[in-house]
């Protein structure tokens, strides 16, 4: 089975309000042929521009707008957090959860990012699994190990039923920012080790309805040959999705 192609962008810490409003505008009238789905994270202060963007822009079928992060608690005195429900009202769909940048820098374990799948899942956000090995992880073969225990404890007391809503996002952590993508080959076979964990765990139903998304230095010219690949539904998008022209070109791959 093959899903409908999901293109995700990550903005991380860059693009104001208008900055936001205006890349949405211009991205609607780019895309506006185009069947694929799009999923963007702007940062916390311009969600709700974003999506108001979005709905003039009459997107609202394609476009979904999300959050890059959340709280792990419900509510509470935790200055500077923003949660769940608050990403709810703002008008967010998604968010993504488990960046490695948030492990890396922010000290997130599985077991936080755990308590964050819960807030999303209990709140109706679509969560957006980020798992992925560093570069020794990868080069001394214990990629699958990480892998699985990222899965496993991230996915802790998920069902079946939630898993199928759930994204995944595998992004290694060398081709992050750093122009080295995974080869396609690469990502595929990580990708069918993934479905096939997913598959044992929840059955084959569900894993076949799981988005698999990869990510790691997408550019408008790698973009086919990664999306040609079986068990890739998607890509989750960083650097190269900043600029409208760019990102444009790798949604109407
Ligand atoms: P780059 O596309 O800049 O490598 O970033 C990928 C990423 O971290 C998306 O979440």
């Amino acid at each position: 089975m093959k899903r409908i192609p999901l293109i995700a962008a990550n903005w991380k810490m860059h693009k104001t309000t208008a900055e936001a409003k205006a890349f949405i505008t211009l991205l609607a009238e780019k895309t506006a042929s185009s069947q694929r789905r799009i999923y963007i994270a702007p940062s916390f202060p311009a969600i709700e521009g974003a999506v108001n963007a979005v709905q003039d822009a009459e997107m609202t079928s394609k476009i979904l707008i999300g959050a890059q992060n959340m709280s792990d608690h419900a509510e509470g005195p935790f200055t500077g957090e923003v949660s769940a429900t608050m990403l709810k009202h703002s008008g967010a769909r998604f968010v993504i959860l488990g960046h490695s940048e948030r492990r890396q820098y922010f000290a997130e374990t599985n077991a936080c990012i755990q308590r964050k799948v819960q807030k999303a899942l209990y709140t109706g956000l679509i969560p957006l699994l980020c798992i992925g090995e560093s570069k020794h992880e990868r080069e001394s073969g214990h990629y699958e190990s990480v892998l699985s225990l990222q899965l496993e404890e991230c996915l802790k007391d998920v069902n079946a039923q939630q898993m199928a809503q759930l994204l995944i996002a595998y992004e290694p952590i060398w081709a992050i920012g750093t122009g080295e993508n995974a080869t396609p080959k690469i990502a595929q076979q990580t990708h069918r080790f993934i479905r096939d964990w997913i598959e044992k765990k929840f059955g084959h139903a569900c894993s076949e309805e799981v988005y698999l998304l990869y990510g790691g230095s997408v550019k408008s010219d790698n973009i086919s040959s990664l999306m040609q690949q079986t068990d890739i539904d998607g890509v989750l998008v960083g650097g190269a999705s900043l600029d409208v022209n760019t990102f444009s070109a790798i949604v109407n791959y």
